[in-house]
């Protein structure tokens, strides 16, 4: 049985095709984010960022996105679909391996279905890491999924209310929270958008 932790896991997934979290498109939840005017271009970090679609989506607004996945496979995946007009950095490497000249550099993080995806002992050094490579004042912008309370995984299980509680011990604020109206059919009700800020 292979270890969540290591990338021949998920190399292991990608390689069998077995990959149901893949939207196959960005999220409509960070497409309405991305076009909302809100949330101005900046340094945008996004973990376990799989094949990229909502890494390219944030690039295409002019965000300067650096994408983080250890499967080969996503990370060979995300270079081939770079969009040279709008293009992403692309680092294949363990995101707790993520040394010290990553830290501090980024206004916004984003991540879906990256913390589902790690193993839940590490969830708190999962905060530590957020908290780390945000810049004071930097946003967590995160769609918790999936909502629910059963046991074992990947996916493991999410309560947003824990996540929230998690990132606010870890220095974070609380900005916003709601039940997208615009998530994908299937996940309606069972992911939750989260928005903490970093404090200064
Ligand atoms: C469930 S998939 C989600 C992919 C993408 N975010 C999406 O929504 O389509 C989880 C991804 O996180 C990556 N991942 C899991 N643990 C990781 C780690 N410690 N460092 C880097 N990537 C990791 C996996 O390789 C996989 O591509």
């Amino acid at each position: 049985m292979l270890d969540t932790n290591s990338p021949l896991f998920w190399q292991e997934s990608y390689q069998n095709g077995r990959i149901p979290w893949d939207l196959g498109e960005p999220t409509p939840p960070f497409a309405r984010l991305a076009s909302s005017g809100d949330y101005p271009p900046g340094e945008m970090i996004v973990l376990g960022a799989g094949y990229g679609h909502d890494a390219r989506l944030f690039a295409q607004h002019g965000f300067s996105v650096t994408a983080v996945d250890f499967a080969p496979q996503a990370a060979t995946t995300m270079r081939k679909l770079n969009d040279e007009n709008h293009p992403i950095t692309v680092v294949e490497q363990d995101i707790f391996a993520l040394d010290g000249d990553w830290y501090g550099r980024f206004d916004y993080l984003l991540e879906y279905t990256c913390f589902c995806a790690i193993d839940p002992a590490r969830r708190g050094e999962y905060a530590a890491l957020a908290s780390r490579l945000l810049k004071p004042g930097g946003l967590y912008i995160a769609l918790a999924f999936p909502i629910g309370r059963r046991p074992g995984g990947p996916p493991f299980v999410v309560q947003p209310d824990a996540v929230v509680e998690l990132l606010v011990e870890h220095g974070f604020t609380l900005l916003h929270r709601e039940f997208p109206h615009d998530s994908v059919p299937s996940r309606q009700k069972i992911e939750e958008l989260i928005i903490l800020q970093k404090r200064p």
